[in-house]
């Protein structure tokens, strides 16, 4: 089986490291992909978000299985061309894209179908914005209803600070994806990310995984891409996980079935579990997260590719599926300033000495090759995943890693997965 798989991040280097293991699989191709990638397998510099591209290369290349991993391609349709010049694709189509391409959509999908999530109003004047925080007591919850690279959401503590991130979205901080805002209820509670493949019929659930969104440890600092992420989360247990089966995951495909959405690829479901033990859903998101698809690919036990054609062809019942008893732990390492203005270009080292340790592994993100060199391209740089057959072997092992790894101004968070280390939920 031969596969074109459209991203250039960690969470599609860890896509190529998971479909390696299939036996089954022969060429992958990536668009446009990155330096570590392009040492493993064919890149091609072209851009993911234009159709008419994408149309050309896969015909050149003649795959057997699209994989599209970011949300900009799939939120443009790029799914739906493909689809219909007979390609067999995973990932959503525009219509189902909706539900990450816009979060009102995704409120009132939520809404219809009874699927617990906060409470929220839909604004597109600074009166409504005034109407809603009116409502609600801090600290306030402002959303750009769009695609906004992970930064259009504002917690605010006071009335005046969210009227002006809302000011400051509908005067176009992220373009037309602030044009409408949502003013949502906060949650409280712990997150946790489940990640599930659904070709519309059938829905499988990867590992749980927790993400790592602030620069800083304990949580502190400005919200990032994602500094890191662990997989298991040791404190979702049988009765909160049927619990999220019942009232999230099932409604959620039936939602789906009953309006008609096609939907063959990733479904991401951000939680939150609320003090009292309920799940809520923060967001969906239509694609793999990053960075917990990192840390939960190592630990899908069968034959993924076969496994993401099953379902691009909408047979995913049939695809044999099972998660190893094993844990994973991803270190990102980011560039100085992170995440706000950071140098490019400089010299990165370590990396074959990470990887020569056993049940390590370094996925690239914002790397490129200078003059022959491997030097650093963006605010993520590189992930250092590690396996164990305990959270703390995972955690060990991966911190390990990133000791080997140096370039000027590198900076981790020292605290991935510790704080539920002793086991029990965090909170
Ligand atoms: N980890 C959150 C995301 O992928 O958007």
């Amino acid at each position: 089986m031969n596969v074109l798989l459209l991203g250039s991040g960690g969470r599609e280097h860890a896509i190529v490291r998971a479909l390696r293991k299939s036996p089954g699989v022969g060429r992958i191709d990536v668009a446009p992909g990155n330096a570590g990638m392009s040492a493993e397998t064919p890149c091609h510099p072209v851009d993911i978000t234009n159709p008419d591209a994408m149309l050309e290369l896969a015909a050149a290349l003649n795959p057997d299985l699209v994989i599209i991993g970011p949300e900009g391609p799939l939120c443009l349709g790029v799914a739906d061309s493909l689809r219909k010049e007979g390609h067999v694709v995973f990932g959503p189509g525009r219509q189902g894209a909706m539900l990450e391409g816009s979060k009102s959509y995704a409120k009132a999908f939520m809404k219809r179908h009874g699927i617990p999530t906060a409470d929220f109003d839909i604004c597109v004047s600074p009166s409504d914005v005034s109407a809603a925080l009116a409502k609600r007591r801090p600290p306030f919850v402002i959303k750009a209803d769009g695609l906004a690279a992970g930064k259009g959401v504002v917690i605010a503590d006071t009335v005046r600070e969210a009227e002006d991130a809302a000011s400051s979205m509908f005067a176009g901080a992220f373009g037309e994806s602030g044009k409408t805002l949502l003013v949502e209820d906060f949650m409280a509670g712990d997150e946790l990310t489940l990640l599930t493949v659904t070709d519309g019929t059938t829905l499988r659930t990867l590992a749980s995984s927790q993400d790592h969104k602030r620069v800083f440890d304990g949580d502190k600092g400005p919200n990032t891409g994602g500094m890191g992420a662990f997989a298991p989360v040791p404190w979702l247990d049988a009765g909160l996980t049927d619990r999220i089966r019942r009232e999230i995951l099932e409604p959620t495909l039936r939602g789906l079935q009953s309006e008609r959405i096609p939907y063959r690829g990733a479904l991401y479901f951000g939680l939150m579990i609320t003090p009292e033990g309920a799940p809520k859903v923060v967001e969906y998101n239509v694609r793999f997260g990053d960075p917990e698809t990192q840390a939960v690919l190592p630990l899908f036990a069968d034959d993924f590719a076969r496994a993401l054609l099953a379902c691009a062809e909408g047979k995913l019942e049939s695809a044999p599926w099972s998660i190893a008893a094993r844990h994973a732990v991803d270190v990102v390492l980011t560039s100085n300033g992170y995440p706000g203005k950071y140098p490019a270009g400089i010299p990165i080292t370590g990396i074959r000495e990470a990887e020569s340790m056993e049940h390590v592994s370094v996925l690239h993100a914002g790397t490129a090759l200078k003059d022959g060199r491997l030097v650093t391209s963006g605010g993520r740089v590189l992930n250092v995943v590690a396996t164990g057959d305990t959270l703390e072997e995972a955690i060990e092992r991966a911190y390990r890693g990133v000791e080997c790894i140096s370039f000027d101004g590198a900076h981790f968070r020292k605290d991935i997965a510790r704080k539920i280390r002793k086991g029990g939920r965090p909170s």
